[in-house]
Order: structure tokens, then sequence, then C-alpha cells
């Protein structure tokens, strides 16, 4: 690494980095007040819907890899507004390998190479909890597996994520198929999946400033994974991937490896937009909280948009009905400790995995000076949402991620299931500032209970989201002064 500067900071670290992120889509506008209100910077959204771009200085980012809203970051090489690619696929293809060596790689390399340094750091000082942890009893008793050296990007102390290869366990609804891409939050909806001309990783993670022959320090390993929408292309992403990767490797004799890569270059190219990047995180930062996953496990960046949405506000009771795997309630928690946080499921299995995810949390942070040291303020209950052992307007604030009827319950079952629940949610609910979150695809289903519902429940705002591919919304809804009907004698 370049040499620490007067103030005590590296050249790299004092120079400035535009990152761009992947959010789930719809979200866009709320990960944009997230990176303000951090770090001060403003965001530009993406035409190319689940991305946003906002410019800090390098020192920044531990900070940048603490945000909750965002799935995946890089380094922008350079942005091109309107790109215009030739008509033939081999012109286009020609001009997308000259494109390599006119960019301006040096920098952008620099924040790689900070990153990966932070990377390092976090990953000895992980080792050195795991060893002082080995001997502690283990938490999980119900004999799932328990994935307690999961990468987690929410510690505090650091930035990046750890190096060692995380198990892609778990049937997320909010996951795409296929690989995760590093620059697609939501890519199912993008016409063209991923590409990849790939790389891998080992030996110094020294990049140099572009320039061939680095000296001393071993080859660097790289692949090319491009994402491409737009119907005016001539040439598929395979072929862009390709192309690119072949000139980037000619450019920086570096050796493209299809799985142990260590710099994995972004080819984004939506219409006329193309934008070149590195990557600056390894895996989605969404897999921060859980380790017990269920059949819909939400991702902790939803989770953290749909929280947003409902401003929390110290001393505020929030509450998950319908929590399964735990991944509202857990996030909340962790963001909003000053809140207290109750969760509850009919299922007794989504119950017994988010009171795991739980412990699994708290032992993997015991052994740090973090909030979750002293526990966290969330309790967990058995519960049908039809009847909650919960007082009349004592809550501020629901959150909930509803059955679809597709992997949980049914349509048909939706049809009774979802006005009972603004009922019974109406009924917990402070009149007059009580605001709830809920996440359906049964938007006609939804609609029409809403309808029907409508003294209680004012909505507020649609946000469409992208969940698993399927198209959902997620409704902003205010608890009217209108007091609901007590329909049983619990409380
Ligand atoms: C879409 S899932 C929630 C997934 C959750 N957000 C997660 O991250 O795992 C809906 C949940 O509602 C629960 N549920 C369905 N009917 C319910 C009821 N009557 N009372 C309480 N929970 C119910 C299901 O068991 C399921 O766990």
């Amino acid at each position: 690494m370049a040499e620490a500067g007067p103030a005590g900071e590296s050249p790299a670290e004092e120079a400035a980095a535009v990152i761009g992120a992947t959010v789930p889509t719809g979200f866009e506008a709320t990960a944009a007040a997230e990176v303000q209100e951090k770090l001060g910077s403003a965001s530009r959204v993406s035409k190319d819907r689940g991305k946003i771009y906002f410019a800090v200085p390098a020192r920044c980012l531990p900070q940048v890899h603490r945000l909750r809203s965002v799935d995946n970051l890089f380094v922008v090489v350079q942005e091109f507004k309107d790109y215009q690619f030739k008509e033939s696929k081999e012109d286009a293809l020609k001009d997308l390998e000259d494109l390599v060596k006119k960019l301006p790689w040096t920098d952008p390399l620099k924040v790689w190479e900070l990153n990966n340094s932070l990377k390092k750091k976090k990953t000895k000082r992980k080792k050195h909890n795991q060893q002082s942890s080995a001997s502690k009893e283990k938490l999980n008793d119900d004999g799932e597996e328990e994935r307690t050296d999961q990468k987690d990007a929410s510690e505090q102390e650091d930035c990046a994520q750890a190096t060692e290869p995380a198990s892609g366990q778990g049937t997320e609804e909010t996951e795409e198929t296929g690989a995760e891409s590093q620059n697609g939050g939501d890519d199912t909806e993008q016409p063209e999946a991923k590409d990849e001309l790939h790389g891998g990783s080992g030996g110094e993670t020294k990049a140099g400033d572009g320039k061939k022959g680095e000296g001393d320090a071993k080859v660097l390993k790289f692949r090319v994974t491009c994402n491409r929408a737009g119907d005016k292309h001539s040439f598929t992403s395979n072929e862009a991937a390709r192309d690119f990767g072949g000139a980037v490797q000619e450019h920086f004799q570096w050796k493209a490896d299809m799985t142990n890569f260590d710099v994995e270059v972004l080819l984004n190219i939506h219409n006329n937009e193309v934008v070149v990047g590195i990557a600056l995180t390894e895996e989605s930062l969404h897999r921060r909280n859980i380790t017990h996953f269920g059949p819909t496990t939400l991702r902790s960046t939803l989770a953290y948009g749909m929280l947003r949405l409902c401003d929390p506000q110290p001393t505020d009771i929030i509450v998950d009905p319908m929590c399964g795997t735990g991944a509202i309630p857990i996030e909340g928690a962790m963001e909003w400790p000053s809140c207290y946080h109750i969760a509850g499921d009919n299922n007794p299995q989504a119950v017994k995995r988010a009171a795991n995810n739980i412990c699994s949390l708290l032992k993997k942070n015991e052994n740090k000076e973090s909030s979750t040291s002293v526990g966290i303020p969330l309790d967990i209950i058995q519960w049908d949402i039809c009847n909650l052992p919960l007082r009349t307007g004592s809550v501020d604030v629901i959150v909930t991620d509803m059955p679809f009827g597709k992997r949980i319950g049914s349509k048909k079952k939706n049809w009774d299931l979802y006005p009972a629940c603004l009922m019974e949610m109406g009924r917990i609910c402070t009149p007059g500032t009580g605001r709830a979150a809920l996440l359906t695809q049964d938007k006609k289903c939804f609609a029409k209970a809403l309808s029907r519902m409508g003294h209680i429940w004012r909505k507020s705002q649609t946000v469409w989201v992208n969940v698993g591919g399927l198209h959902a919304a997620v409704y902003l809804l205010k608890r009217t002064w209108e007091r609901a009907e007590i329909r049983r004698s619990f409380w």
C-alpha cells in the first residue's frame, strides 16, 4: 500500500471513490436516504433499477460496508451515460475490447486494495474471536446446521467482509435464481441473466496501477461479470464478458479464473448506459443476521427498507406478527436497539428458527464490545395473528411479510386471513400515530381486504418490490383515529 500522508492517511484513503451499490428494487430512495444520513453524501439513483451511486473518500469504506440497505458494493471505474454501441456485433465487441486500455483503473484499483486490506484485518480478528470462543457451548440444540462463521457485514468495528467462503444455504423468497450477482441485487427483472468470465484467488492481492509486469507481486486472478439489459444490443452478455475479459487479461497480465478470483470486474450494460466497476463485496451484504433459514426468509436489506419506511422512534414498540425466521425483527433489533421488538408466528418450527437465529447472533457477538453482547431487545412468541396476546392500542409499528399464498398458505386462505390480519393489527396499533409496512405479492386480495378496513387503516405509500422474481408490494399504512372493533375478551 502507499505511504501514509501528513494526516496519517494513505493517498488511497484520501482518494475519492465513486461507489455503486445494488439495493432491493423499489428501495433506491431509502438507500439514498441512508447514505445521506450516515455518510453525508448525495446519491444518484440509476436508470437501471436497483442501483445507486455516491461519492465518498476511500477512508469511509468501513462505514460504506456497514450500510444496512445495500446488497453488493463496487467501486466505479468509469460510467458512460450514453454509450454508442456500433451496429454490428464484431464492431461493438471490438469497441468494448478497446475500451479496457482507455479506462482510468488506477484509483479504483487503489480503492479495491484498501478494501482488501480491511478484509484481511477483519479476517484476522474473526479468527482470533473464533479461537477464543471455540470451547464455548453450542447454543443450537435442534440438530440444524449452524453457520457460526457466516460472513457478517453488520459487525460494527470493521467494514469489509471476511474472506472465507460462505455456505449458500437457505431457500430465500428474496433470492434470485442461479448464482448471485455482485451487481444485480434483484436481477430477476433483467431480460438476460449475467454471464461470467472468471478468475480465482491466492497469493498477493496487489493490483498495481494498471501497468503490466508488477515486479515480484504474484499474478492476480480475475473474472469479468457482465450484466446486460436492453433489446438493442447486437451481442450477448456472454460475448461481452468474454471479449472485455480477454482485453483485461491482456492489459493487466492477470489470469482468468472462473471461481477463485481476486478481482471481479463488473461490466454493467443497461440500454445505452455502461458502467465498469470492481466488486468490493464477495457476497451480498443481506446475509448478515440469519443462520437458520426457512422457505421464505426475507433479505435483511429488504427488512431494513420496510422498517425504515415506518420511521421508528426511540421507545417505539415494533411488532412482526408473522415473523417466520425473524429476518424483520432481528434487523429491527440490531438497527433500532432503543425500540422494543416483539415477533411471533403460528408455526412452531418458524418460532424455533427465529429463536435460533437470535442465539446464533448473540453467540457470534459475545466476544465483541457491541450492543448485542448484552442481549437484543426482542422477544419471539408462538401465536396466531388473528388473536394476538397484546393490549389494544399498545403497539406503535407493525412490519410484516405476509404469506403470499405460494410457498406459505394459499391464495384461497388469504381471502380470510388478510382481513382478519388487518383487523387484529388495527386493534393492537395505536390510533392516530400507529403505522404498518406490510409486504405481499397477493395484491388483489390485499386491496380487497384493505377496502373493507378503510376505517382503521389509510394507505399512504406503495413501494413496488421484486422478491425473488415476484412482483410484490410493500404497503405503508397509517392507523386512523377510529376505534377498532374489539372482537374478543383476551385482555
Ligand atoms: C412470508 S412468511 C414470513 C417470512 C419471514 N419474513 C422470514 O424472514 O422468514 C409468512 C409467515 O406467516 C406465518 N403465518 C401464516 N399464518 C399465520 C397466522 N395465522 N398467525 C401467525 N403467523 C402466521 C407463516 O408461518 C410464515 O412463517
